[in-house]
């Protein structure tokens, strides 16, 4: 059912079946250069999720969070008084835009994997000394369109793409039409913090794909503090976070049909040391039989399904994280308390 073959080829072999090549669109104003439909098939939810109830440690992939309900839910966690990633990481942006004006230089390319909050793209962009582009590129095809759209609209001069794909998958830039110029990726809000390490490693190296010597990477990244204070950003007073969890198990319900009751479930966020990270589970109050998509389940009394881990870096060790993907540190920014991290990687020169 998943596909194996790598995106990159998917883009060719597929290109007149499920997924599109780059339309061309006549520019003008407030309308997207290009359109790469690479949007992978919705098989793979149901396939995902089967596979992650199946195992022993009943899991689910984070990225499905996302959905319409579930943006709406994490827009609304960015604002919680104890999540203070965003609006540390914001406030970072700020600070730093006069050095990453300097450090890029004119004329840049901006790709934007997994283009999520426009505050933080705008803030960029207009750090930047006239960049030529941006490419957002989303697992959401339309989220994408609207967010590239309304930055298109906004930004005239602006060459302005999308792509609709899974960022964990690589894809071959040189299909897409592309100005010169540095390119800078952007991958803000810790979401690296979301995957394995083996995982984020594989990931930077997709990301370091992008770029030829020269070309860097800003990636925002949430550093190692205490426990209380990283449990509390992720079980917060009001339950915002929980209800982001079911709203993944309404999806199973109504996507999936599921017919798991949301009232055995208790939504528990535990921050283990041993691997510097916030886990996040749904944990059975009582024994639980459900089916989703026609296979049965069980979840014995206080069994847990995974939903999600954070992974929380020191700057050493995410610059080391960094290296093994063939990304050289050049600067770090932090705040003031040392909260949160920005940094920029290079792609280094040859000699
Ligand atoms: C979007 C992955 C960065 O890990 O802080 C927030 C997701 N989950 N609260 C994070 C999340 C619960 C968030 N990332």
């Amino acid at each position: 059912m998943r596909r194996v073959c790598c995106a990159a080829r998917a883009l060719k072999t597929e290109a007149t079946d499920r997924n599109s090549m780059p339309d061309a669109i006549p520019p003008s104003e407030g309308a997207l250069a290009f359109f790469a439909d690479l949007q992978p098939p919705a098989g793979d939810f149901c396939a995902d999720v089967l596979r992650g109830l199946s195992k022993p440690q009943k899991t689910l992939d984070a990225k499905y969070f996302y959905d319409q309900a579930g943006s709406e839910l994490f827009d609304a966690i960015t604002r919680l008084p104890e999540y203070y990633l965003t609006r540390t990481e914001l406030a970072l942006l700020d600070a730093i835009g006069p050095r990453l004006r300097q450090q890029v230089g004119p004329g840049a390319v901006v790709l934007e994997p997994g283009a999520g909050s426009s505050v933080k793209i705008r803030k960029l962009i207009d750090a930047l000394d006239e960049p030529a582009a941006y490419v957002g590129m989303d697992i959401s095809g339309d989220h994408v369109k609207s967010a590239c759209a309304s930055i298109a609209a906004d930004y005239p001069g602006l060459t302005v793409g999308a792509v609709c794909h899974d960022f964990t998958q690589a894809i071959d830039l040189s299909e897409l039409p592309l100005p010169e110029g540095k390119r800078v990726v952007f991958f803000p809000g810790s979401t690296i913090g979301n995957f394995e390490l083996i995982d984020a490693q594989a990931l930077l190296s997709v990301l370091r794909g992008y770029l030829r010597p020269g070309d860097g990477l800003l990636i925002g990244v949430d550093l190692r503090k205490d426990g209380a204070t990283l449990e509390a950003a992720y079980d917060d007073a009001q339950g915002v976070t929980a209800q982001f969890n079911f709203n993944l198990i309404r999806r199973l319900n109504e996507e999936l049909d599921g017919d798991i009751d949301p009232s055995a479930l208790v939504y528990r966020a535990h921050w283990n040391p041993y691997r510097s990270r916030v886990e996040m589970y749904l944990q059975a109050l009582r024994d639980v039989s459900f089916t989703v998509a026609g296979q049965a389940f069980t979840l014995r009394e206080h069994e847990t399904i995974h939903t999600e881990n954070s992974h929380k870096f020191t700057i050493a060790v995410f610059q080391d994280l960094a290296r093994r993907a063939g990304l050289a540190p050049v600067d770090v920014w932090t705040d003031p308390a040392e909260a949160f991290s920005l940094h920029w990687l290079e792609v280094r020169r040859e000699a």
